[in-house]
């Protein structure tokens, strides 16, 4: 099934259920504490919280997401995308627990024919938050699930939250299993490469603060409605419905793989580390691409930095697969192309992205070879010291005269086998703001002098 056609289904049984069908947000978030839009429900927060009254009592969407606290993930295991879809069912104060494991259970094992997803139930298990005896009496209410494949779990797993203060609550997420050539059996609670995550049920009743971790934050107190937030990883049950191993062979990202094997005359699925590499540049070739056509372009800080670690990291990629010249003007219509349909603006604004994407790599190719020669000694002079880090002050070249964002430094420096000086770099690196800032006073306190001649010229 494509994935077009999982995001079709997924509307049209929400739709037919009373949700509002609402469009994706940008990826850049109106929400001033989130960089990007980080999961599907973060353009409802004001209805979750009841800031603004919700327009509609039930709402679906096919969200664009971007995370990228596990980009060192990507390509190593089968589903950490930069960029995702996440299909999202809410009810704002309408149905709740009952009603949303109901729904959850009917689509996923509709039969194909009939509308759903085909999926068996004996592929299918479940997990609870620890103390929710109520989501377990639903889940055996509306569903085949045998006691065994109900599992309790606590905060760490089954708890959802942004990350920021906000709406929160406890979650049953849903898991299909890949069979024992995967892994271990004993269900999610014991293996997460077998057990694939593919829907989180969150049940919002709360509002948390002193957010300290994703896991550790105070309840203040209990949100004016009960809701329903709900995320599908719509790659990964494209992966799981195409066959494949993993979300980079998917229909929508793996055109993009198969360019990079071709250009790099390297064969997919002969060396693990080439492998990694080009589903490296599968992935952030494409959340390239739709961050730059939701208006970001590369910068050294905030969304602009995130951009511009994903480009490098691709270009970087594209080296390791022994390609040295531009690539993205063959790369980047590929994921064009495998996404226009589901996005037509990747399409109709696609000279502005290339241009932007293009002169990226053009600017980080004329110092990507000069920069990797400056860490490689600096790598070799740490390890004959027996020196743990190299030093700041190499990081800070490196990013100052040869556009390595730090991350990127860091991880070349790490797979090298050794660290970074990271406190003596970011010294570096607020010396250099208050040099511009001192900078910048100065040429303000010029012009301020010249004006005063000016008025002078002027009576004159
Ligand atoms: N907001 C929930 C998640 O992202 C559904 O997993």
């Amino acid at each position: 099934m494509q994935t077009a056609e999982i995001r079709r289904r997924w509307l049209q049984f929400f739709g037919d259920r009373g949700h509002t069908v609402v469009p994706s947000a940008s990826l850049v978030s109106d929400d001033p504490s989130l960089l990007f839009t980080v999961a599907g429900m973060v353009p409802f927060i004001p209805y979750l919280t009841g800031l603004i009254p919700a327009p509609y009592p039930r709402a679906t969407s096919v969200q664009k997401c971007i995370r990228t606290n596990d980009i060192e993930e990507v390509g190593k295991t089968p589903r950490h995308g930069t960029f995702f879809q996440m299909n999202g069912n809410f009810s704002f104060g309408d149905y709740f627990k009952e009603q949303a494991i109901e729904f959850a259970w009917q689509f996923l094992t509709t039969p194909e024919s009939d509308g759903g997803l085909g999926f068996s139930p004996d592929d299918l298990w479940v997990t609870v938050y620890e103390d929710d005896d109520e989501a377990i009496a639903f889940w055996k209410a509306h569903s085949s699930l045998p006691d065994e494949r109900i599992q309790r779990l606590g905060k760490d797993t089954n708890y959802w939250s942004t990350g920021q203060p906000g709406p929160a609550g406890p979650c049953s997420e849903i898991f299909f299993d890949r069979g024992p050539e995967y892994g271990i059996d004993g269900g999610p609670a014991t293996d997460d490469d077998r057990y694939v995550e593919i829907w989180n049920l969150v049940f919002m009743q709360y509002q948390i603060a002193d957010v300290r971790s994703k896991y550790d934050f105070e309840i203040t107190g209990e949100l004016p409605n009960k809701n329903i937030d709900t995320g599908m990883g719509l790659e990964r049950v494209a992966f799981i419905k195409q066959g494949v191993d993993n979300m980079y062979e998917i229909d929508q990202v793996r055109p993009v793989l198969d360019k990079a094997a071709e250009i790099s005359g390297r064969r997919y699925g002969a060396v693990h580390e080439d492998d990694v590499r080009m589903r490296v540049i599968a992935d952030h070739v494409r959340s390239a691409l739709m961050l730059i056509a939701d208006g970001v372009s590369p910068s050294n800080e905030g969304r602009g930095y995130i951009l511009r670690r994903l480009l490098r990291r691709t270009v970087r990629a594209m080296r390791l697969l022994g390609v040295e010249g531009a690539t993205f003007p063959q790369l980047f219509p590929e994921s064009r192309d495998a996404m226009r349909d589901a996005y037509p603006e990747v399409a109709s604004d696609y000279d502005r992205i290339a241009r932007i994407a293009y002169a990226e790599e053009e600017t980080f190719l004329r110092t990507l070879a000069q920069g990797t020669t400056i860490l490689d000694v600096a790598v070799e002079r740490a390890k004959q010291d027996g020196a743990p880090s190299i030093g700041g002050d190499t990081a800070f070249l490196l990013h100052d005269t040869f556009g390595f964002p730090i991350d990127l430094t860091m991880e070349m420096a790490e797979e090298a086998g050794v660290q970074v000086d990271r406190t003596a770099f970011e010294t570096l690196m607020s010396e250099q703001r208050a040099r511009a800032k001192a900078d910048a006073k100065s040429k303000k306190t010029a012009l301020g002098d010249l004006s005063v001649y000016s008025a002078f010229r002027a009576k004159g």
